[in-house]
């Protein structure tokens, strides 16, 4: 497959950020993630959009899904721009779901599944460069200097959005919205599971060869 569109499905924690790094390399294919997006836009003002609060930060630090209409814009212009893509963090709830299929067609819906204590130990203990993004752990992916970013020397900081409560409040969100979407693809026979819960390198084995098998 030259440049398959993939969809990467998951809870918060799940993997879904870590497993698409590998996929963009690999297969040669945009790496498209709301989650990413809105960081980089959090107080952008979308008042005029009828909302409840006025910027994608209010949304996010309660752990709560911004606005359909934002997201959706995002991704169809990303969309636009993508022959093939990895596509992490949306869609979040059906009516997301709906709006992709209007969109784009997939080669493959691929979803990670790991317990919810594991989900909870990883994005509490999850750090973040500050500079580039790269993901690390306080326990189980430590960086060789305290603090620091291995790949470019930026400062390691925790997301606002992995404090315990935060989490906790993800998670509830993630049970009663985004798991109606990951029934509706097994449902259509679409969905390809796999073990998330080891290490990510043998995660990635599996994830490499289903998107192989679905060439
Ligand atoms: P987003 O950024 O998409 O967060 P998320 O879905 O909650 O996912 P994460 O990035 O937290 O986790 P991940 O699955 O990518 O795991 P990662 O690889 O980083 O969304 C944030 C917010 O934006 C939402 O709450 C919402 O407000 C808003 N938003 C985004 N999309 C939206 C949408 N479509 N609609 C509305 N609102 C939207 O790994 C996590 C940690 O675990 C890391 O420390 C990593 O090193 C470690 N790890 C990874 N794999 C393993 C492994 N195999 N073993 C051990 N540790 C591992």
């Amino acid at each position: 497959m030259a440049q398959p569109r993939i969809l990467i499905l998951g809870a918060p924690g799940a993997g879904k950020g870590t497993q698409s790094a590998k996929i963009t390399e690999e297969f040669d294919v945009d790496h498209i993630t709301t989650g990413d997006a809105l960081r980089g836009n959090k107080d952008m003002d979308i008042s005029d959009m009828d909302t409840e609060y006025d910027t994608p930060r209010e949304y996010m630090d309660r752990g709560e899904l911004v606005p359909d209409a934002v997201v959706n814009a995002i991704v169809e212009e990303a969309l636009s721009q993508a022959d093939g893509f990895v596509l992490d963090g949306y869609p979040r709830n059906l009516e997301q779901a709906e709006e992709l299929e209007g969109m784009t067609d997939l080669d493959l819906a691929l979803m990670l599944d790991v317990g919810e204590e594991e989900l909870v130990d990883r994005l509490t203990g999850r750090r973040v460069c500050s500079e580039c993004g790269t993901n690390y752990h306080v326990e189980y992916d430590q960086p060789e200097e305290e603090g620091v970013c291995d790949e470019c020397g930026g400062e390691l900081i925790q997301r606002d959005d992995d404090t315990e409560e935060t989490v906790r409040e993800r998670l509830e969100v993630y049970h009663e919205n985004t798991e109606p979407v990951i029934e509706h693809y097994e449902e259509q026979g679409d969905l390809e599971r796999v073990d998330g819960e080891r290490a990510p390198d043998e995660v990635w084995e599996d994830v490499k060869a289903t998107i192989e098998d679905a060439a």
